[in-house]
């Protein structure tokens, strides 16, 4: 059977861009665990919907009755995507993931000295909103970046009344580990404790289901964001039990979240326009909708399965580079699922010129340093506290020329192995590399001396 070739599928995969000498190369994207391109269902959605887009939910034209209804059907199809019961949950639209683990944290109302237990592989988006409100407990991770469950048990046991909320990503977007969320989720209902499953990573690549309401494994909170599903327009989607949004007033006001207002008193509207004040994201919805329409096309399984594919591939070619330090979960095999993330170290380069050499001379866009997760970063680069504390006083001093991190090879659907091959003889031969590489120690950015990108413009 021939096999499938996502990239038609995606705007821009074909993409020219210039490297250094003056040539140009087609560009590969191993981004996408930070953000993914547009797919082209979702650009001819937008195009369809362009000349119908109008007001929502106040207008009474024919085209502000077509831009409610997809708007709120927007939300419907949010909440199957994710096999929540809509009589139950609620799907809220925010900007992003991060913008819904903060509305979160300020919705579930929590005191100073209430806890919420987070993971050591966590994105800084689902650990600082809740610093914001309370004490925030890490379950600690094990030196190949896995949450140590028996840790998980043991602060469940200890802290339990005080706990309320355990908060975990379904995926890293340091090293593709998928934590056992429903296994967590089981473990921190016995004491009657929610969880809120952090999908951006997971979203994109396996399938979630929150499950029945308040079933023994099921998730209460998910939070994931539309442009890392290829469908990048600003839009991302908190979903929980409607009970929790109900209560007390929304943590944003103003339009579109009252019934009714007197100088004296207000009264709050239904779900979700209560929790989304002001004029809303019409096109992000849209591509958002379109975007969930096409992962139920093609479905998870073709998904998993070509992404396992590049995963096992990358990992079999890095392997054999000497002089690269893979981390996470390296000796890989098919008895543990994970996700197409693959973050290495060239042993004797540091990483921001190993990702400023792919971009110069092979046109390959990665991303470098500690992903929005330093804890994690810090706990797999063995970093001592003492050097902890000597890159916070560098950072104090503007200094960044030695800030410990990785180079990060994130994978989408639309990757396909000769492009990590290209990538891994680039890794391999990344000594014999052609410009020179300046480093300024204010940014830690790299650029080749002599040599500038051409401006682009729009
Ligand atoms: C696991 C995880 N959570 C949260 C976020 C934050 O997502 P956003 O940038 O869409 O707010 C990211 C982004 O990379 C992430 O990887």
């Amino acid at each position: 059977m021939e096999k499938y070739d996502f990239s038609r599928d995606f705007c821009g995969t074909d993409i020219e861009v210039p490297i250094l000498g003056g040539r140009t190369s087609r560009y590969i994207n191993f981004d996408n665990a930070a953000s993914t391109p547009c797919l082209k269902p979702v650009w001819e959605a937008l195009e369809r919907f362009r000349d119908y887009y109008s007001s929502v939910h106040r207008g009474t034209g024919y085209k502000s009755l077509v831009s409610t209804e997809q708007y709120d059907m927007a939300h419907e199809r949010a909440l199957e995507f994710v096999g929540a019961d809509p009589d139950y949950f609620t799907a809220i639209f925010v900007k992003n993931t991060s913008e819904a683990i903060n509305k979160l944290a300020r919705r579930v109302r929590l005191k100073k000295s209430d806890i919420v237990l987070v993971s050591g592989l966590e994105h800084h988006s689902n650990d600082l909103p809740w610093r914001n409100q309370c004490k925030v407990l890490f379950i600690e991770v094990d030196s190949s970046g896995h949450i140590i469950i028996d840790d998980y048990a043991a602060k469940l046991a200890k802290y339990k009344d005080k706990i309320k909320m355990v908060s975990i990503s379904g995926a890293s977007n340091v090293t593709g580990i998928l934590p056992p969320i429903h296994q967590m989720a089981a473990m921190a209902h016995r004491y009657k404790i929610p969880i809120t499953v952090d999908a951006a990573q997971l979203i994109p690549h396996r399938q979630l289901r929150m499950g029945e309401p308040q079933g023994k494994e099921s998730i209460d909170f998910t939070v994931f964001s539309a442009h890392k599903m290829y469908a990048p327009f600003g839009i991302g989607v908190l979903i929980g039990p409607k009970r929790v949004f109900m209560e007390g007033a929304p943590d944003y006001t103003g339009g579109g979240t009252v019934n009714y207002v007197t100088r004296h008193e207000v009264q709050w509207t239904h779900l979700p326009d209560k929790e989304e004040a002001g004029s809303p994201n019409v096109f992000g919805a849209v591509a958002l909708r379109a975007a969930i329409d096409y992962f139920h096309k093609v479905g998870y399984e073709k998904i998993a399965s070509h992404e396992r594919a590049l995963t096992k591939h990358a990992l079999e070619r890095l392997a054999k580079i000497p002089h690269l330090e893979i981390y996470g979960p390296r000796d890989w095999d098919d008895s543990e699922d994970r996700l197409g993330v693959v973050a290495v170290n060239v042993k004797d380069i540091y990483h921001a010129k190993v990702a400023a050499i792919l971009s110069y001379e092979h046109a390959i866009g990665v991303r470098n340093g500690c992903f929005c997760a330093h804890p994690y970063l810090l706990k797999l680069l063995k970093i001592t506290k003492e050097e902890s504390e000597k890159f916070h006083k560098q950072i104090n001093r503007s200094y960044r020329a030695e800030i410990p991190g990785m180079v990060r090879l994130s994978f989408g659907l639309y990757n396909s192995i000769d492009e990590i091959d290209i990538c891994a003889d680039a890794l391999e031969n990344i000594h014999n590399h052609k410009g020179k590489y300046i480093i300024n120690s204010r940014t830690g950015i790299y650029t080749v001396e002599g040599f500038e990108f051409p401006r682009f413009n729009v």
